[in-house]
């Protein structure tokens, strides 16, 4: 559990996900806009999927951190770790900041987190599946190094039924630390 401070001063408390958290996730999720929501690959806006969620962070299938100020969540991060053997060495990365706490360098404070236990856990391959339409994603993504793999066109469908393309990125942590370094030092942030 630690403290940190963002863009513009303020500061969130990022910790694991926990069962106490089941309430403010849940608003978390329910209060995102349709526009964030649509390409979210399961319903978070139900109980028993966010209840679900939880389960599995505290059993250890998928690290699971959350950016809170007060008792509301502002943001979610969690890395999935692949139980089959061959992609044993890669895990999956995802991100999600409520809109108000967007641009604040929040979202790229998760991922080194998430990066962190990549590390820990000899993770060496990370990626990112995101819709077409979610640029914002592939632009944190490509600034922290992460490289468009594919594209596999009308692979999935958004929450409304929707076909999109499936985009697929990937960072090695080798990479990630390297781009890591320059990102904040071109942005002269945080250590000035
Ligand atoms: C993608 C998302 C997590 C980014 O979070 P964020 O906290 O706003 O991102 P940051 O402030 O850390 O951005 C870091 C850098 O990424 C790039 N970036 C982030 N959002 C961007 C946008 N909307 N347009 C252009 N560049 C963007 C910029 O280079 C930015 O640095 P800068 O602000 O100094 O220019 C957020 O937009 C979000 O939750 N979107 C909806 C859900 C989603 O798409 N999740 C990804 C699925 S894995």
């Amino acid at each position: 559990m630690k403290f940190e401070g963002l863009k513009d001063g303020s500061t969130v408390l990022i910790r694991k996900l926990a069962m106490e958290d089941l309430e403010c996730s849940l608003r978390f999720f329910q209060g995102l806009p349709e526009e964030d929501r649509r390409y979210l690959r399961v319903d978070v806006t139900k109980r028993e999927v966010v209840e679900r969620r939880i389960r599995q962070a505290e059993a250890g299938e998928v690290y699971r951190i959350v950016a809170l100020v007060g008792d509301d969540m502002v943001a979610d991060g969690a890395l999935e770790f692949s139980s089959e053997g061959w992609r044993s060495h890669t895990a999956e990365i995802r991100v999600i900041v409520a809109r108000e706490y967007q641009r604040r360098r929040l979202g790229a404070l998760l991922i080194q987190e998430v990066f962190r236990e990549a590390q820990k856990r000899n993770v060496e391959k990370v990626v990112a599946r995101i819709a077409a339409p979610q640029t914002a994603a592939r632009k944190i993504f490509e600034s922290l190094g992460f490289r468009l793999e594919a594209v596999l066109e009308d692979h999935i469908k958004d929450a409304t039924g929707q076909p999109q393309a499936l985009v697929i990125m990937s960072c090695t942590l080798d990479e990630m630390w390297s781009e890591l370094k320059d990102f904040y030092e071109d942005g002269n942030w945080p250590d000035g």
